[in-house]
């Protein structure tokens, strides 16, 4: 049966190798619907990170399988994997990963860009993103020239549910 939960992850391992092996996630079942708000909680190192990278496409488990809006995100081609992760996904990563030859408003409304949307539209959509977390006065800089507060409210903007478009048009 096709799961209905948005996201679905079943006996869930990541191993990751190396001169000492770690088991990060021991087979782990979690059920995620639509309209939930959900806190992954616990000590430095306990695990956090490794599940949000592999429910975001970004890296791979071990065993089991994620389904995300009922597939199966481990049977999906690199293209088709790169268009959820452009269209559904929304990641402020724990280091920013801002992209330095693009600025501020640029890093934001990258999502959009690559669905192809306008220039301006995605300048209109970004600019109050930006006017929220007060940095409309330095919509123009690159990351470097930001500070670390600058830079982690420019990579919280990307993530943002208003900026992943899902379905939305042009
Ligand atoms: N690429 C990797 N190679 C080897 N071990 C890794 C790798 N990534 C994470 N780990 C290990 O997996 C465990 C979980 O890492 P994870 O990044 O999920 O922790 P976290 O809960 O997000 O921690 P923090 O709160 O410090 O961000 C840690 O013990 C870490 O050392
Ligand atoms: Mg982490």
């Amino acid at each position: 049966m096709v799961s209905s939960y948005l996201i679905d992850i079943a006996r869930v391992s990541k191993h990751f190798q190396g001169k000492r092996a770690i088991t990060a996630l021991d087979s782990v079942t979690l059920r995620i619907d639509r309209g939930d708000m959900v806190s992954i909680v616990g000590p430095s190192g306990s695990s956090k990170s490794t599940p949000l990278n592999l429910i975001g496409g970004v890296d791979q488990p071990s065993a089991g399988e994620i389904r995300i809006d009922g597939r199966a995100i481990g049977l999906l081609s690199d293209d088709d994997l790169t268009r959820l992760r452009r269209d559904r996904i929304g990641f402020i990563f724990q280091f920013f990963n801002l992209l330095p030859s693009l600025n501020c408003i640029e890093n934001v409304s990258l999502p959009l860009h690559l669905k192809g949307w306008p220039r301006k539209k995605v300048r209109d959509r970004a600019r109050p993103l930006l006017e929220m977390v007060q940095l409309s006065h330095r919509m123009e800089h690159l990351p470097d020239e930001l500070s670390a507060g600058e830079r982690q409210r420019c990579a919280a903007d990307r993530g943002t549910r208003r900026n992943v478009c899902g379905d939305e048009r042009p």
